[in-house]
């Protein structure tokens, strides 16, 4: 029975991952720790904060000794690590906090699990590394999808402090033998997407009345993929899959920035009629620096190997989102306040809409 450490669980991802594994292992033991910083919300956690098998911890990735007293005391024997400083238009405004937390906090979560793992327990465990397919760069529009081969060449901060932890998971397995696996995922979206990213600004933009800002020309191109794959495919790779071995996890489902804001918008008409069309509030601005222009994953090792496959369309995913926004108006509407607020003025009041 696995006795799993989740870092970053009360982020997106992370918190669908917890839902999805305690429904599915509602016997295992699950212990999360976050540091509650702007993209953290325990309320995205409420479900399960009675559940006895679940325990929330309020701190640190780079907290070792933290770490290594939960690993102990909790007898945990699996570590699943998505915490991580996740926007790449904050990287590039103040790349700081993604080299704090996506390199230090990483390395020393392998400290603490090289020293109680191995060093003092020597057990059967498990450290994966939950990363992105940013870290692989931009494809040009003929180019393959990304594999696991696909040489590393990141662009903004965000991905080279992704690509640089993913580096030392890998040095941590090859000089020590920590048991590691890695799984570079595409573009999720689904419940408890914090709205400073497309969809779900794009969502509650819209709910607001307020201008839909698309970078550049909105042709860039995103594979997008409904979280609970996601979360699917890292239970695959945990249960299943080889150890020092990366897996690609995405959905096959390239869309341009435009296209995506476009079906956003008709869906949201029929579901949420307005008086006027929501593909008026389209406003195109400035580019993001260093922009990357196509991300496609080709997850055919984690396919054959692991047996993983997306379930459902896109076009049922993203009702399904849409649906969640419309019900979960509490949730969205508490983080527009403070902080959210701030970098929404800074990110898009102070840029020269008419700008290219
Ligand atoms: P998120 O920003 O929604 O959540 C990050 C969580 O980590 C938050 O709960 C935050 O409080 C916590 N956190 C941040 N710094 C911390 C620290 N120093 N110590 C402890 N907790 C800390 O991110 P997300 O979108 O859920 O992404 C989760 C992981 O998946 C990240 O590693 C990201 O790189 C990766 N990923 C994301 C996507 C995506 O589309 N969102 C795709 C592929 C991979
Ligand atoms: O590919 C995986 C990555 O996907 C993850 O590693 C990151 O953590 C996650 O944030 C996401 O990165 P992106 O930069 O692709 O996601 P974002 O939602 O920020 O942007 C998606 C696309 O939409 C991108 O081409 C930029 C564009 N965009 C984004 C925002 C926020 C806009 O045109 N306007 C916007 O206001």
């Amino acid at each position: 029975m696995p006795r799993l450490l989740v870092t970053g669980g009360a982020g997106f991802i992370g918190s669908n991952f917890v839902h999805y594994w305690l429904r599915r292992h509602p016997d295992d033991r699950l212990v999360v720790l976050d540091a509650l910083t702007y993209a953290g919300n325990l309320a995205n956690l409420e479900p399960v904060k009675h559940n006895p098998q679940y325990r929330f911890v309020h701190g640190n990735i780079c907290d070792q000794a933290l770490v290594e007293k939960l690993l102990v005391e909790e007898q945990l024997d699996t570590l699943v690590h998505f915490a991580a400083e996740s926007h790449v238009d904050r990287s590039i405004t103040g790349p700081d906090a993604f080299i704090e937390t996506n390199i230090v906090g990483t390395h020393s979560l392998l400290k603490a699990a090289k020293n109680i793992w191995l060093d003092t327990r020597r057990q059967e465990h498990r450290f994966h590394h939950v990363s992105t397919d940013e870290v692989y760069g931009s494809l040009g529009p003929h180019d393959p999808a990304f594999t696991e081969e696909t040489p590393y060449a990141p662009n903004s901060p965000y991905a080279a402090s992704k690509a640089a932890s993913d580096h030392l998971v890998r040095a941590y397995h090859h000089t020590y033998g920590l048991q590691v696996t890695t799984s570079n995922c595409s573009n999720n979206y689904g419940p408890y997407h914090f709205p400073e990213k497309l969809i779900p600004l794009v969502i509650t933009n819209i709910l607001q009345g307020k201008p839909i800002p698309i970078y550049g020309d909105g042709l860039n191109i995103r594979d997008w993929l409904y979280v609970e794959d996601h979360c699917r495919g890292i239970e695959l790779v945990l249960q299943q899959g080889r150890v020092g071995e990366t897996y690609n996890i995405g959905g096959n489902n390239e869309w341009t920035n435009i296209d995506i804001v476009k079906l956003i918008c008709d869906i949201m008409d029929e579901l949420r009629p307005r008086s006027t069309r929501s593909a008026e509030l389209i406003t195109f601005i400035k580019d993001r620096p260093g922009h990357d222009r196509r991300y496609a994953i080709d997850a055919e090792k984690t396919m054959t190997e692991l047996g993983y496959q997306p379930l459902g369309s896109f076009e049922t995913g993203i009702r399904k989102t849409i649906t969640w926004y419309l019900e979960n108006e509490a949730w969205w509407k508490s983080i527009m306040e403070g902080s959210y607020l701030e970098w929404i003025e800074k990110q898009y009041s102070i840029s020269d809409p008419t700008a290219k």
